[in-house]
């Protein structure tokens, strides 16, 4: 008889978002959620793939799986998301000890195959993407605060990319039904949604019968519902950022003022060998126009060091692109060859002490001009939902601004309420303050 679960999730909000539809098939099931892995009955690990670290974090974490499954043998393991996706010919050779594996797309089907109540677990089954099945039981961690999945796989073709491969064909959700979904959401008291999607701007555009709107449209119709106060989407992809969208953002109350997109390089030659589909230039106009059509607004982007072929020359048209556009956050990685992708194969590949150097110094301008970005901040009001108490003082609250910043604050206010702080003080990823009301006039 299975009684509790645990899933560990690596990767990105997608697969957050996933894990909590996986837990709400295990609920849905009778089991219940344990904190610890060592004492749960149904071991789940949501993984990802997108670069070589998550896949060694994996090894460990499933070598503790086994090792509690050998003390007890009814333990059930079950890997799925990415990483499960891109091995599926390999994962129980690799791990014999794993009972269940599946897809990203498969997750309505782990009900059938993790069966509660003492039947036999159907060992090694395994299912891959399908329709789009949005109506699943979700198991939401956070009450004020959504993910709402608007589209699944990408058509992009990132040369160093795993996801197309592991995601599929871009598959976008009908937005009657997204809306109705986010209607559901906060009449059960969420303030705050993010879209999520592989690549959210270019959403809509496989449906048939064509629809006659476009991201922009589906930002203005969530706008609309009441009791919204804030919308989140990710990722943009350059490429797509059509003029609309840019509108939508600034015209909708509710659309946050932070837009998160992924340079990837600044060199318009790399850029051509990952298959962006953009120029340096045409980037930067980009920003030009978001930053002029939305004031304040926030920008956030991914940057990767050491891609095949990047010379010296190269990089420094990144730092460049880094130092000019002045990101207000950046995430920041090494170029991971993935099997199965094109760059894999690509002849010069970067030595890994270029591509150690390289990054040290990236991180070095993301993180500076991050801290200036933030002390810009400080002596402002800035509004801020709350989520609850600060990671690092219990005394003091956390939130998070429009702007994407978490802040730690002096105050009273409650989980979900939206209040007004004054920005104190700042570090390169979070501010301090005190809310208006602690303020003296
Ligand atoms: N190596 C390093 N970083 C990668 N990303 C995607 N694929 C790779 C890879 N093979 C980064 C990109 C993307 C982010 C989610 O991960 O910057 O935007
Ligand atoms: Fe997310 Fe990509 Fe990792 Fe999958 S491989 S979890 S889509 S980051």
């Amino acid at each position: 008889m299975y009684r509790t679960y645990h899933v560990t999730t690596f990767g990105c909000q997608m697969n957050a978002h996933d894990s909590e539809r996986i837990k709400g098939m295990l609920e849905s099931l009778g089991l219940g959620e344990s904190d610890r892995p060592e004492t749960a009955d149904v071991l789940v690990f949501n993984t990802c793939t997108i670069r070589e670290k998550p896949d060694t974090r994996l090894a460990a974490y499933l070598g503790d799986a086994a090792a509690r499954k050998r003390r007890h043998p009814d333990t059930v393991i079950a890997v799925g998301g990415c990483y499960a996706e891109a091995q599926r010919e390999r994962i129980f050779e690799l791990y014999p000890f794993v009972d269940v594996a599946f897809g990203p797309g498969s997750i309505p089907h782990l009900g059938d195959w993790i069966s509660a109540g003492g039947f036999a677990v159907d060992r090694g089954r395994f299912g891959s993407h399908e329709h789009f099945a949005a109506d699943l039981p979700t198991y939401r961690e956070r009450r004020h605060q959504a993910w709402v999945q608007i589209s699944m796989g990408c058509n992009s073709a990132c040369s160093y990319c795993i996801v197309p491969a592991v995601r599929g064909r871009e598959q976008s959700r009908r937005p009657g039904e997204i809306v109705a979904e986010v209607t559901r959401l906060a009449a059960e008291g969420v303030r705050e949604v993010t879209l999520l999607g592989q690549n959210v701007n270019s959403w809509g555009r496989d449906l048939r019968p064509a629809l006659d709107t476009e991201f922009g449209e589906l930002l203005r119709a969530v706008d609309r519902i009441d009791g919204i106060e804030r919308i989140r989407f990710t990722s943009p992809h350059p490429k797509d950022f059509r003029s609309p969208v840019i509108a939508a953002i600034a015209d909708c109350a509710a659309v946050c003022e932070h837009v998160h997109l992924p340079l990837q390089s600044g060199s318009t030659r790399v850029l051509k060998r990952m298959r962006r589909t953009y120029s340096r230039a045409r980037y930067l106009g980009l920003v030009d126009r978001l930053r002029s059509a939305i004031p304040d607004v926030a920008l956030g982007t991914d940057v990767i060091v050491g891609f095949p072929g990047e010379t010296d020359r190269d990089f420094e048209e990144t730092l460049e692109v880094v130092e000019e556009v002045r990101f207000d956050s950046a995430f920041t990685f090494i170029y991971s060859p993935r099997r199965g992708t094109e760059a894999a194969e690509m002849p010069d590949q970067v030595p890994d002490d270029v591509k150690g150097a390289r990054l040290e110094r990236l991180v070095e301008s993301v993180q500076r001009i991050a801290a200036e970005r933030n002390v810009q901040r400080v002596g402002r009001f800035e509004q801020v939902l709350v989520e609850g108490p600060s990671r690092t003082d219990p005394a003091l609250r956390r939130g998070r601004t429009r702007r994407n910043t978490t802040v730690n604050f002096e105050g009273s206010a409650a989980p979900g309420e939206l209040v007004d702080v004054l920005v104190e003080g700042a570090t390169s990823t979070t501010l301090r303050g005190r809310e208006a009301s602690l303020v003296a006039a």
